[in-house]
């Protein structure tokens, strides 16, 4: 194979920063070359093992957390809180589709964002945009928006302390079923989606005590005692992918050790650029955001230069098209995807085509189109024949008022109460229940 990982380099790039000091980048650089990687191959093929599972249909695929981390809203407690609302997610999807739920965090890496503007006006002036943490920093003046190669390093650390923590909280004793009642967070205590979770719950506990009789408990099946957890962000600033690359010892192949899954966004899938270059040469899992504007002969090429080997598993197509648009482009892609014979997963984002301006200023997702986007992706799917395999969400366990509606009836004035994203609003925990059930109750059908 003559992929290198640096030949990105020669490839045309967007939405990457133009760093002033190239010294401190190409120190930065070589810092993070000598450093361990984040995830091993190991975990990068059990992943994939996974995925291939998902494709098939004998698994589902829930892949959440926050639009971008951030170095100030960084604690154990969110990451455990936005940790335990995916337990409970997984459960509810467990018992809709009646299939293992791979579990994906946005974590652990998300801090590069793509931005539809270079510039944005803030109080009058116009300022370079935010583009993550690991980029420049969100605070509205030119200093601050200047992009910063050291702060490649802070995301480093970061991420290396949410993944042991995440490998912590997996595989230590608190993802043991039996604590299925402990994983509800308190505030949301007062939705009926709570009461709802915890007769599941109880149902849960008595099927462990009927199975612990016969003989099958935690303590004998690993299964019930831990989860596998892994973490995902999209690889848009290639110095640092390309510097956490490494080789996997066993078969001689290129990782991405930045994360589990990578993968390339909606403005980033040019199939002659950049992006693409990097992620077709790293063995990880890959996800593929299409959006309204890919083409049909765009997508065929990306998917035959992303999983050459038409392998079950390498390749996630993350369609998000908005709750009214998805029937009208989602069956076109599907039906070519089958006609080419090509072996992918399909998941759906129903958070990046849903964002609107609120009348109170704020950007926003109204729950009811989020849901309608999931709901018309299991139409389209269920039509054409194929499964949908996966959803993608924007969520945390923070009791944040960032997306509109659901049964709680955050409205467009609520909006200011907590409105704590760095980037794109989410789903807080208590709809993030509430569309879990929804979403269990399709899989049901
Ligand atoms: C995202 O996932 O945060 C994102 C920017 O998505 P997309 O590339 O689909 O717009
Ligand atoms: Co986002």
């Amino acid at each position: 194979m003559d992929w290198d990982k640096k030949g990105w380099r020669g490839k045309p790039r967007v939405q990457m920063p133009t760093y002033g000091n190239l010294d401190e980048l190409a120190s930065v650089e070589s810092s993070l070359e000598a450093l361990p990687p984040l995830v091993f191959a190991g975990e990068v093929r059990n992943l994939r093992e996974q995925l291939a599972k998902v494709g098939t249909g004998e698994a589902f695929l829930l892949q959440g957390g926050d639009c971008a981390e951030s170095f100030s809203e960084f604690s154990a407690n969110l990451i455990r809180d936005t940790f335990k609302v995916m337990l409970q997610m997984a459960v509810v999807l467990t018992f809709g589709s009646k299939k293992p739920v791979v579990k994906i965090g946005r974590m652990a890496g998300q801090f590069a964002k793509p931005r539809s503007a270079d510039y944005e006006t803030i109080n009058d002036q116009k300022l370079p945009s935010y583009r993550g943490d690991i980029i420049n920093d969100i605070a509205p003046d030119f200093k601050s928006r200047e992009p910063d190669p050291k702060r490649m390093l802070q995301a480093y650390t970061q991420s290396a302390a949410s993944v042991n923590l995440l490998r912590a909280f997996s595989q230590g004793g608190f993802a043991d079923i039996r604590q299925v009642h402990s994983w509800t967070l308190e505030n949301t205590r007062t939705g009926s989606r709570y009461t709802q979770f915890s007769e599941l719950a109880e149902r849960i506990s008595e099927a462990l005590d009927f199975m612990e009789a016969a003989g099958v408990s935690p303590n004998n099946t690993q299964t019930l005692r831990k989860v596998d957890f892994y973490t995902s962000h999209e690889a848009l600033l290639l110095e640092y992918e390309e510097a956490l690359c490494r080789i996997d010892s066993l078969t001689g192949n290129p990782i991405a050790g930045s994360g589990h899954m990578i993968w390339i966004g909606d403005r980033t899938r040019d199939p002659d650029g950049a992006h693409v270059d990097f992620c077709s040469g790293v063995e990880n899992p890959i996800g593929l955001k299409c959006g309204p504007s890919i083409s049909k002969d765009d997508l065929v090429r990306l998917v035959q230069k992303l999983n050459p080997k038409n392998e079950m598993g390498r390749l996630t197509l993350i369609t998000r098209f908005g709750h009214n648009k998805v029937l009208d482009y989602l069956p076109g892609l599907i039906k070519i995807v089958r006609s080419e014979g090509l072996n992918v997963v399909w998941c759906c984002d129903p958070m990046h085509g849903n964002t609107v301006k609120s009348t109170s200023g704020f950007k926003t997702r109204p729950f009811d189109h989020v849901l309608a986007e999931v709901q018309n992706s299991f139409t389209a799917h269920r039509s054409e024949g194929t499964y949908l395999g996966g959803v993608h969400f924007e969520m945390t366990g923070k009791d944040v008022t960032e997306c509109t509606g659901g049964l709680q009836l955050i409205d467009d004035e609520d909006l200011s109460l907590r409105y704590h994203t760095a980037c794109d609003p989410r789903l807080n925990a208590s709809q993030s229940l509430e569309l879990a059930f929804l979403v269990a109750e399709q899989l049901e059908k």
